[in-house]
């Protein structure tokens, strides 16, 4: 192996299957999982809980520095606590999903959180999902991948995931909400969201999870981010997953 501690970056817009898949290659290599956007989702959630403006830059930076935020691996994904709280379904709302938008637009925050998740590249290698990851947190990062989908086949995906979680939502707001996130997300003057130079860009609007994930493998695998493929643990049920 060429990295001692790789680390795989995943970015793209909302709704384009970043998590499943960051979730399920962390699994298959046995390696660490970066959920980025729970970070910024819990510096928005905590800004509410203690009625902090999410414009106040000085106060939400200072929030992003010194919170106790610990990522727990779970079956699905990691489970997000804060100072000793379970507050992962709290965070993953649509209205979470606007405050995160609208607290990372803040420089200063988006500082506080660089050096927290920077930390995180450990051996055996990491896979960082976000916006920023390959352009901004890991430049140096061997392999990075954007991945991408239409504005539609997104809001479809996010309305099925959430349905499943019972929150009840129309798939019209989902799709208006998407388009409002992805442009303040693209049009923010500090990490704005943008495949870096040497992403490869892949487009899952026609592709299930699995078919991107046995892309992804098969890339990591040609770059030697693994020794060895056989160190794979493709779990079928992944492989397949839609
Ligand atoms: O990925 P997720 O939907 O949880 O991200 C929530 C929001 O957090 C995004 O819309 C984006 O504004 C912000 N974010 C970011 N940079 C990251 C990850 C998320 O700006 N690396």
């Amino acid at each position: 192996m060429t990295h001692p501690s790789p680390v795989i970056c995943v970015d793209g817009p909302s709704g384009a299957g970043k998590g499943t898949l960051s979730q399920h290659l962390a699994k298959a290599f046995g390696w660490h999982l970066l959920d980025s956007g729970a970070l910024y989702r819990v510096v928005g959630f905590a800004c509410r809980c203690q009625a902090i403006a999410l414009e106040d830059s000085d106060a939400v930076a200072d929030i992003a520095r010194t919170l106790d935020v610990t990522f727990r691996p779970a079956d699905a994904g990691v489970r997000v606590w804060v100072a000793g709280e379970d507050v992962t379904s709290g965070i993953r709302t649509e209205e979470g999903g606007r405050d995160a938008s609208t607290v990372a637009a803040l420089p200063a925050v988006r500082k506080a959180l660089l050096l927290r998740q920077q930390e995180l590249a450990r051996p055996p290698g990491l896979v960082a999902d976000g916006r920023d990851m390959g352009t901004v947190v890991f430049p140096d990062a061997p392999l990075k991948i954007f991945l991408t989908a239409s504005d539609q086949a997104r809001a479809e995906r996010r309305f099925h995931q959430l349905q499943g979680m019972g929150e009840s939502v129309s798939l019209a707001r989902l799709l208006t909400d998407i388009q409002e996130r992805d442009a303040r997300d693209q049009s923010r003057t500090v990490s704005p969201l943008v495949p870096a130079e040497d992403a490869i860009v892949i487009d899952s609007t026609m592709l299930s999870a699995g078919e991107v994930l046995q892309a992804v493998c098969e890339l990591a695998v040609s770059r030697e981010l693994l020794s060895d493929a056989s160190e794979l643990r493709l779990d079928p049920a992944d492989a397949s997953g839609q």
